[in-house]
């Protein structure tokens, strides 16, 4: 464990989201901003919607260099946001922000955290078919991050049509004449499978059906808590390898440590601690 320093010096970050007790992130950024000689500490902060404008102001006053943005404001933040990068504009969607000389800027790394845990699992994301488990904010950043990183294609399967359909649009603005289908009645062959639906997280509900898993080669759950859900028992007693959320909620930390610091992340130390802060949850 990082012995962490405070003195008149110490500088701060955050992340706002509510409720925010559960949250992993404090332990792990603040570890990681320590470990790399950078004299800070990262806290929670959990206003209500009405209060996000006022929290804005006092991030600025109290000099707050950045912060991460969770459920439910990932999309309530943007309007009081001063810049906001390319893929968070495409998506609506900010999960980090950082203090420039023209303001707050607002980025998402969600998707770009995946796909780079991925990277570590099945090598190359280029040429590969991926079916993405529900539409939801999750699927769209992870959807867009897997075209820029040249997957073939992608199948989306969600229980409302027209959320697939809104996911089809942004992804086909973003690549004309990507090939995307929505929903098919009978699998095709799958590269990787990510559940992006919150299926799993509560019960042992699984959110597709046996086929579906049986065509995938590689399965990934975007849930973390619990560490093995019943989506990735199935898969596992079919001999299907898998992942859970770890990878995602590891790398998009380090994506939001690089834009606030400039600096490389300690990606082992950041995956020490979430590992330790699980373990700690569950006892
Ligand atoms: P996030 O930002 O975490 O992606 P979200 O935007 O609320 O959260 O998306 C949740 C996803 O889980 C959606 O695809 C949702 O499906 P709908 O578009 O039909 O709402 C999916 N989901 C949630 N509960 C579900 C359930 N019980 N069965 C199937 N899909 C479910």
């Amino acid at each position: 464990m990082t012995e962490i320093q405070i003195n008149g010096r110490t500088a701060f970050y955050g992340i706002i989201g509510n409720p925010i007790a559960h949250s992993f992130s404090p332990a792990m950024q603040t570890a990681a901003l320590q470990s790399v000689g950078e004299n800070a500490v990262y806290l929670p902060f959990q206003p209500e919607e009405s209060q996000l404008e006022s929290f804005l102001k006092s991030f600025d006053l109290i000099g707050l260099k950045g912060f991460n943005v969770t459920v439910p404001y990932k999309e309530k933040i943007i309007p009081f946001l001063q810049e906001i990068s390319e893929e968070a504009k495409l998506l609506g969607s900010v999960n980090t922000v950082v203090k420039t000389a023209n303001g707050w800027k607002g980025y998402t790394t969600d998707g770009a955290g995946l796909v780079q845990s991925l990277v570590e699992q099945i090598k190359d994301i280029k040429g590969k078919n991926f079916l993405l488990l529900g539409a939801g904010g999750a699927a769209k950043a992870i959807a867009l991050e897997l075209v820029k990183a040249g997957a073939e294609s992608l199948t989306i399967n969600n229980r409302t049509q027209e959320k697939a359909n809104e996911l089809k649009k942004i992804i086909e603005a973003y690549r004309p004449g990507f090939c995307i289908s929505i929903n098919p009645a009978t699998p095709e062959k799958y590269d990787c499978m990510i559940n992006c639906t919150s299926v799993g997280m509560k019960d042992d509900s699984i959110p597709t059906n046996e086929s579906f898993i049986s065509a995938s080669k590689f399965i990934v759950d975007i849930i973390y808590n619990p560490a093995e859900t019943a989506l990735l028992k199935k898969a596992k007693e079919l001999g299907i390898p898998t992942a859970n959320g770890i990878g995602m909620l590891l790398y998009q930390g380090v994506k939001a440590f690089k834009i606030w610091t400039d600096k490389k992340a300690p990606v082992q130390l950041m995956e020490r601690e979430l590992l330790a802060s699980l373990k700690k949850n569950k006892a």
